[in-house]
């Protein structure tokens, strides 16, 4: 009898393998790290085979260093960095070119040119984006113009592309599945996310061969069996969502109006939205949470481009501090930011303000002003930013959030979750387990294979650790959130 799942989450900067048991406890776990190439300003590459290598290494790492062979193994769950693509020949499986990451910008002047020729409204009506680098149809674009060749041998059906779960299946199953799941589909601008079928229009104005694609199904069924040569037996693959909605379905955010923020590098906000596909009003993506059993969850999503990346930054550039958890204490060390406020677009703004050009501008230094005071001004920023997420996601849904589940990496930070808690005036809850991406790919998989008999039965694995209740001074708080949008205002003005 199969007692585990086993999770894989291929994600911008490691690969890890997670595996879990019945009771969503993590048994083994392994993690590596993988090589970024700037080989530009604005461009950032992936080595396609080293995805695929230290993927398929920590899977060996996690299952060996617990003595768990391929026949414990109930099922396999694929959870991925989003929009990042790859292409490759059909025939030999080599990639034409890296992985083209969701941070890449050099396609950032072919969508400006696109928004002048009037496509945003069509493409945010079939696909529920908003035209911009970050999604993968104008990557592949650029491969097809740019790499010798490519152009004519995608024409002739010899190169297939796909997001990074796409890749990974296919290299699993030997290259006998190229599949993908509809989360993934509905982040690469070539997705209608209505029909839920890949559309022909957005094809040829991309100039994308419908051959190069490939079969997009749910976020949990038995798609295949892992080639023997992966593990010494078939396991089978059940389970594929790109990693803020695997994460989404970790917090086990099942129902409308229930909301999920990931701190990460950056954040991602997501808000189930039920079975339609809402547009938004206010800047938000519409995006595919789901799709289980035949039906489809929708969620609104917004981006937030720097969060982690801002203490990274006090951390190498300004070197305030020398490791990233030092923030909090330098933070608590004053009582306010003594009216400094940091605005970090590093890489311009992203939800709800989409702003490619913005610059991060600090505001408000005195000779008074210390590093605590940029420090504070740093996670204040964080929570802003997040707060400015869910207003949106609030006006678009028309009703107001009493809780916000969080995970990822700053949650340990006591300082910005009750931050958090205050200027969104709701209460933020972290779970016990944090690890909600990639328990989110176990429970898709898991689903699908009967590990888990029902939603029900995972639901309950779903456990509060702290809830972060907003403070009652209220006027305070709303002063300093009027300080912010004067500084959004202002980074704004100076990006025009
Ligand atoms: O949309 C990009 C996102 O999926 C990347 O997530 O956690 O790999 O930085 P992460």
């Amino acid at each position: 009898m199969e007692k585990y799942i086993l999770a894989l989450d291929q994600g911008t900067t490691s690969s890890r393998a997670v595996i879990f048991d019945k009771k969503g406890t993590i048994i083994s776990t392994a993690q590596k790290e993988f090589t970024q190439y700037f080989p530009k300003p604005g461009w950032v590459e992936h080595d396609p085979v080293e995805i695929w290598s230290s993927q398929a290494g920590m899977a060996a790492e996690a299952t060996s260093k617990k003595g768990i062979y391929g026949s414990d193994i109930a099922a396999i769950g694929i959870t991925n960095q989003r929009e990042t693509v790859v292409v490759w020949d059909r025939k030999s499986g080599k990639p034409v070119y890296n992985a083209i990451v969701w941070q890449d910008k050099r396609t950032a002047a072919y969508c400006e040119e696109l928004k002048k020729q009037g496509k945003s409204k069509l493409i945010r009506e079939k696909t529920g984006l908003v035209i911009d680098s970050y999604f993968s149809a104008t990557k592949v674009k650029w491969i097809l113009d740019n790499v010798a060749g490519a152009r004519e041998k995608a024409a002739a059906g010899e190169l297939i592309m796909g997001t990074i779960d796409s890749w990974l299946v296919w290299n699993m199953t030997k290259g006998e599945l190229h599949i993908t799941d509809a989360t993934n589909a509905s982040r690469t601008l070539l997705f209608n996310i209505n029909t839920l079928e890949w559309d022909e229009e957005l094809l040829s104005l991309f100039t994308i061969p419908k051959t190069m694609l490939p079969t997009v199904k749910q976020s949990s069924e038995k798609y295949g069996y892992t080639n023997p040569n992966f593990f010494a037996t078939k396991i089978p693959i059940a389970g594929i969502a790109g990693d803020q909605q695997a994460a989404l379905f970790g917090q086990m955010c099942t129902k409308p109006g229930m909301v999920k923020n990931t701190y990460g590098t950056g954040c991602f906000m997501l808000m189930n939205i039920g079975d339609t596909p809402i547009v938004s009003k206010n800047n938000l993506l519409t995006t595919v949470a789901w799709q289980i059993n035949g039906k489809t969850q929708y969620a609104f999503e917004g981006s937030i481009f720097i969060a982690g990346a801002v203490v990274q930054w006090l951390r190498d550039s300004l070197k305030i501090i020398k490791r990233s958890s030092d923030i909090e204490a330098l933070a608590a060390s004053v009582t306010d930011t003594d009216g400094v406020y940091f605005v970090p677009a590093f890489a311009g703004l992203g939800a709800p303000y989409w702003d490619q050009h913005a610059k991060g501008s600090i505001f408000g230094l005195t000779r008074g002003s210390t590093d605590a005071h940029i420090a504070r001004a740093a996670i204040e920023a964080i929570a802003f930013q997040t707060m400015d997420v869910l207003k949106a996601m609030e006006a678009d849904a028309n009703l107001s959030i009493k809780e916000v589940r969080v995970d990822g990496g700053a949650t340990v930070n006591e300082l910005l979750m009750q931050f958090q808690a205050d200027v969104l005036n709701t209460v933020t809850v972290r779970p016990r387990v944090t690890e909600t991406t990639v328990i989110g790919a176990a429970y898709l998989a898991g689903l699908a294979v009967g590990f888990w008999d029902s939603l029900e039965d995972i639901q309950e694995i779903w456990q509060t650790d702290v809830r972060y209740t907003p403070t009652e001074n209220r006027a305070a708080i709303e002063k300093n959130i009027k300080g912010w949008y004067r500084a959004i205002d202002a980074v704004q003005y100076w990006s025009r």
